[in-house]
């Protein structure tokens, strides 16, 4: 069964065929992160305006690296949030006139459950369910309970800034780049993680939700009056990526023992980092499984991978997006 995948939940847009839910032979993700960095993060508009420009060269790019045409398209699958409103409205649209011309059937992909699944697509065998679903991205921080694929309820999810803004934001206090990052993994390699007490927060009474907003506020008021060299914000970057990786690794190991389960699923931009990589990989006693090269990040593949196991009897015209979709506990 060949899926077309649609992704415009962000600022990336892009279009995939996935065979069966596992074998990619295309996924085109045009990034429009050149746009937004000079703003200092995403500016809706600009990504809306983007997103049509660009979404139907992406989905003959895509076509044409799988060597297939739109007619031998069994379903098509698109993000229908959570996401940026406008964002959303254009992949949806796109979609639907493309169902609905076609008549061919769609289905509406909740993207954060797809970062979950683009960890499963990247393993040769089958998924090992139940597991824990760990999301770290740039809109969301969440540990899910996997049932089975789809079927996830809520263990614990930040009650302030997603885990990748957090980064975003403490990049932009230390005057550097957008996205912060990959910007941030790169001077933490050179600096201290032991030189500034940084601490991620917690929330009374729930262990295993997450609070990030307070930590870049701690950063803000550590550097306030400092005259920053380049060893100081290597240290900081260091200092503040330790401390919500530790709080994450902690958590997560908090999870597993409510859940008892056996294997994790980590998915979203921040998974790129390899630092998290290797202290998952050295300190966590469970199978943790990633999602491979540009998986982490926002692309369509992920879509096409999931709507192949989701049921499509929607009609084009019954799918919405809806920007806040959340998990239930
Ligand atoms: O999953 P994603 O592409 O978009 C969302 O769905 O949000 O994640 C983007 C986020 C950004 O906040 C970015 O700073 C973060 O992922 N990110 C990283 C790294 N690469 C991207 N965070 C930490 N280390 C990285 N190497
Ligand atoms: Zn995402």
């Amino acid at each position: 069964m060949l899926v077309l995948g649609i992704e415009t939940t962000c600022d990336e847009t892009s279009c995939a065929v996935v065979r069966d839910g596992v074998e990619i032979l295309s996924n085109v993700i045009y990034s429009q992160i050149d746009i937004h960095s000079k703003f200092g993060g995403v500016v809706p508009e600009l990504a809306c305006r983007h997103h049509i420009d660009a979404i139907s060269h992406v989905l003959t790019e895509a076509l044409h690296k799988a060597n297939v045409t739109l007619q031998e398209i069994d379903l098509i699958a698109v993000a229908k949030g959570p996401g940026l409103i406008g964002a959303l409205l254009i992949g949806i649209h796109f979609a639907k006139a493309l169902a609905w011309s076609l008549k061919k059937p769609i289905v509406g992909v909740n993207h954060v459950e797809a970062h979950l699944y683009a960890a499963i697509m990247s393993q040769p065998q089958p998924a090992s369910l139940p597991a824990l679903g760990v999301v770290l991205s740039g809109g969301h921080t969440s540990l899910v309970h996997m049932h089975g694929i789809g079927n996830y309820s809520l263990l614990g999810e930040t009650v302030d800034d997603a885990i990748g803004e957090a980064f975003d934001k403490t990049a932009k206090i230390l005057g550097l780049g957008y996205p912060g990052g990959p910007i941030i993994e790169k001077l933490a390699k050179k600096g201290n993680p032991k030189r500034f007490a940084f601490k991620a927060g917690q929330v009374k009474g729930r262990e295993l939700d997450f609070s990030f907003s307070g930590i870049k506020t701690a950063v803000y008021y550590t550097i306030k009056d400092m005259q920053l060299s380049q060893d100081d914000i290597c240290d900081v970057a260091a200092s503040f990526q330790e401390a919500v990786f530790f709080d994450v690794l902690r958590k997560t190991e908090l999870a597993i023992a409510v859940a008892g389960i056996e294997a994790i699923y980590l998915g979203g931009g921040v998974t790129q980092n390899s630092y998290l990589r290797e202290l998952f990989q050295s300190k966590c006693p469970t199978a943790c499984f990633w999602p491979k090269g540009d998986l982490c990040l926002d692309n369509a593949a992920m879509i096409a991978g999931l709507g192949y196991h989701m049921s499509h009897s929607e009609s084009p015209f019954s799918i919405e997006p809806e920007t806040r979709i959340p998990f239930h506990k």
